[in-house]
């Protein structure tokens, strides 16, 4: 018994360690043509081959499988009794000094080849001999070619793909190919993801073909003389994310079918010819990763350029003046980006201009800024939140006799940090419909003209110095009474997003007054009532005091009602239960007495809405109220029975929808160019 396992240890033993002869002599071959730096050297001298660095066996036969040897110093030439490995899947020499050409047949011998990378080595030479048959293709088991950055030549062979049904990845950059890109591969391959044929010598018009690539996400060949028209089918391959092909000679215009490449995240075209991109009438860019210095591009060559979006991008630099010369413009979006400098004084002559968006760069002088926008008659929604900080805010004196911003319906100027008061020039601004000044310095009154503006329907001054009372005027803004002023239907120029939500008309948006986080004091208007299309109401961390004034419960269309941090007294109404579309509502901190108001959206709201308020009373605050005497116990029992609850309050669905917006909007494409 000992004996017969003896037997079979050792059977095993000479079987596994001692690897086949045909590959152990290719691989002595291969040791003998290469050299390794003498301090470390490779040595391949026992008798077992599968032992030896960088070689790896398949488990239960003697083959080798894996070639490993990436960065080692190597030097040399390969031998073509390598061609011989048939069982090789693995093979990496990666980041040596190898060089000379790759033996004739290797691909076509190497049949269970899966990985070959010889990046960043010296070989040179052709991948095919001259006029080769298929014979000397890619294996079709073949997953990844690396051959990048080395110094083969000669064109690559329409059949080189032929067999490689597998192929994933094929990366042949950095090298010094010429002839046509071998837009057969597709045709070969069809599962292919990545192709890189960047910093060659290829030449001539891509082919069509490309497009057969259905899973192909990344097609770069940058960096080559290649010529023509981009091909048509190039937009068929749907799920590209990047196409990268600057420093070449393309020229023609850029199919409308681009905007079907829904993932497309990087576009590279610059320094190529494309002529007719002087017809380009629309070019959008945002949500990319395109940087550098925004004022070298040359927008003189894009006269009819009406559209230009570069918005959440990695641009850096001054607004560029070129820009100007596209007298036809008449949406500009530069926002989320790390732009300098003043707003050029030429913009003024652009008097298409309807949509202008520098939100969230680092640019200075908005007193200039305003007196040159003041000229762009257009100019409809101008966004410049988070883009100057601590400057004055523009007064009357800046801007004197303003007759300028006739057609201005947004104006957004939050986070700034602008010192000063709310000037009276806005009161000039008759189409008025969204004003942000939130999150600035600003003190003094809140203005009792702001009632008068005919069609302000989202006022948002939360977080600044006001102090004062809240004008009750407030309570006579037309655009909050009644439909009339805000039931615009176009569609602006380019879609905007709105406390993070995407909008492509004013109309959509919720109607808001947001006064939260200032110092105002007194007591709430009643004819705040009045408003009946408010969507919402923040009169939050302020000083109101008295009581919440019953006609609130008029504001039929609130959603939200937020008088937290304030010192308010007396009891909630309980009309307020009324409201039927409330789903946010906060009084805590404040001075209110009395029970809770129950039934509607009240059953909904938690604890916190009323939180300290110590003389509060009912289910929600777990405080009893004192039990009037003549009450019989069995209405007593009636009103415990309604404690409970009700699950699902129309405010429920209200966030519900607000949710599936933003998903939808989540989804949209990233990045596209239209001619
Ligand atoms: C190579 O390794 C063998 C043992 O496997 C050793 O005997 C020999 O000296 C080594 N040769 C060199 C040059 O290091
Ligand atoms: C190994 O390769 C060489 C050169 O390609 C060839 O001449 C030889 O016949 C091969 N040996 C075997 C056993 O396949
Ligand atoms: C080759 O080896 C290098 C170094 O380990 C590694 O970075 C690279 O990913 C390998 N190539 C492939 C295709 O696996
Ligand atoms: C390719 O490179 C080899 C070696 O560097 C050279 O001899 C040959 O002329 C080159 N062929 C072409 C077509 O450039
Ligand atoms: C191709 O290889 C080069 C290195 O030679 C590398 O820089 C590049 O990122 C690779 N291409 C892709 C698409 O991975
Ligand atoms: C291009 O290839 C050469 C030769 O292998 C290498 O030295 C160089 O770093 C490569 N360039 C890039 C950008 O990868
Ligand atoms: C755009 O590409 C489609 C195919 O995707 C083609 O039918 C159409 O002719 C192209 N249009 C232009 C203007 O080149
Ligand atoms: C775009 O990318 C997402 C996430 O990676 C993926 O689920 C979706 O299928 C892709 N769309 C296309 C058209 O490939
Ligand atoms: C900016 O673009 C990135 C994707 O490139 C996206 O994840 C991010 O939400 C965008 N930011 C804004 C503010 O649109
Ligand atoms: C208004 O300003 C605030 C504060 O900067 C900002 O968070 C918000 O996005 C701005 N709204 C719009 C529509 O610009
Ligand atoms: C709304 O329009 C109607 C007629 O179109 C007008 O009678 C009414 O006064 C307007 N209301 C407001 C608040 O402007
Ligand atoms: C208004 O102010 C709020 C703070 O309550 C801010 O978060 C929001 O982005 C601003 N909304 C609009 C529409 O300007």
């Amino acid at each position: 018994m000992l004996i017969l396992v003896f037997v079979l240890l050792s059977a095993l033993h000479v079987h596994v360690l001692c690897c086949n002869q045909v590959d152990r002599d290719s691989l002595l071959s291969f040791y003998q043509q290469i050299s390794s730096p003498p301090q470390a050297p490779l040595n391949w001298s026992s008798t077992d081959c599968c032992r030896w660095e960088g070689i790896a066996c398949s488990r239960y036969r003697d083959r080798v499988i894996h070639l490993s040897l990436p960065a080692r110093g190597l030097s040399g030439t390969i031998t073509p009794f390598l061609a011989n490995l048939s069982f090789l899947s693995y093979f990496n020499l990666s980041r040596n000094h190898l060089s000379g050409p790759l033996p004739n047949r290797l691909f076509h011998a190497l049949t269970r080849l899966q990985t070959l990378d010889l990046s960043y080595n010296t070989f040179s030479g052709l991948l095919q001999p001259p006029r080769s048959s298929e014979s000397d293709a890619l294996p079709s088991s073949v997953q990844t070619v690396d051959l990048s950055s080395n110094h083969f030549n000669g064109s690559i062979d329409p059949s080189f793909f032929n067999r490689a049904s597998s192929l994933i990845s094929f990366n042949v950059s950095n090298n010094s190919f010429i002839g046509p890109i071998p837009s057969s591969v597709c045709m070969g391959a069809p599962l292919v993801l990545i192709l890189d044929f960047s910093v060659n010598h290829f030449n001539g018009q891509i082919l069509h073909g490309i497009g057969g690539c259905s899973d192909l996400q990344v097609f770069r060949a940058g960096f080559n003389s290649l010529s023509g028209w981009l091909p048509h089918d190039i937009y068929s391959a749907k799920k590209l994310r990047e196409i990268s092909l600057p420093n070449n000679h393309f020229t023609g215009p850029i199919n409308n079918s681009i905007v079907l490449l829904s993932n497309l995240t990087i576009l590279e075209l610059h320094v190529n010819e494309l002529t007719d991109c002087s017809r380009l009438k629309t070019l959008l860019l945002r949500n990319n990763h395109f940087g550098g210095e925004i004022s070298t591009l040359d927008f003189s060559k894009l006269q009819r350029l009406k559209a230009i979006d570069l918005g959440n991008n990695s641009f850096v630099g001054y607004i560029p003046a070129s820009l100007c010369l596209c007298r036809s413009l008449t949406a500009v979006r530069l926002a989320y980006n790390q732009l300098v400098g003043e707003v050029p004084p030429c913009v003024a002559s652009l008097k298409s201009l309807a949509h202008l968006s520098l939100s969230d760069n680092y640019l200075s002088n908005v007193v200039g800024a305003l007196k040159i926008l003041k000229h762009c008659d257009n100019l409809a929604v101008l966004f410049l939140s988070r883009c100057f900080h601590g400057e004055k805010m523009p007064d009357d004196y800046d801007l004197l006799h303003l007759n300028g911003f006739q057609n201005l319906q947004i104006l957004t100027l939050g986070g700034c940090k602008l010192i000063g008061q709310i000037p009276s020039w806005i009161a000039k601004l008759r189409k008025l419909k969204v004003l942000n000044l939130s999150y600035n310095q600003i003190s003094g009154p809140i203005p009792a003209w702001l009632g008068d503006m005919p069609g302000l329907f989202v006022l948002n001054l939360t977080q600044n110095f006001l102090s004062g009372e809240l004008p009750h005027e407030i309570g006579r803004l037309p655009a909050l009474i009644a439909d009339n002023a805000s039931s615009d239907l176009s569609y602006l120029a380019l879609p905007f997003l709105f406390d993070s939500l995407q909008y492509d008309r004013l109309f959509n948006l919720p109607r808001g007054l947001k006064v939260g986080n200032n110092s105002l004091s007194g007591n709430i208007p009643a004819e705040i009532g009045q408003l009946k299309l408010l969507h919402t109401l923040d009169l939050n961390d302020n000083n109101f005091n008295g009581s919440i004034p019953d006609q609130l419960s008029r504001l039929v269309n609130l959603e939200r009602l937020d008088m937290s941090g304030n010192h308010l007294s007396g009891e909630i109404p309980g009309s307020l239960a009324a409201l039927h579309f409330l789903s946010s509502f906060s009084v805590a901190n404040n001075d209110l007495e009395g029970e809770i108001p129950r039934g509607g959206q009240f059953d909904t709201f938690p604890a916190s809405s009323f939180e300290g308020n110590p003389k509060l009373c009912g289910y929600v605050v777990q405080r009893s109220c004192p039990v009037i005497t003549q009450v019989d116990m069995s209405t007593e029992d009636d009103e415990e029975s309604s404690w409970y609850p009700v699950p699902f309050g129309l405010g429920y669905f209200v966030g519900f929808f607000a949710v599936s917006i933003t998903l939808l909007f989540h989804s949209s494409c990233k990045a596209f160019l239209l001619t």
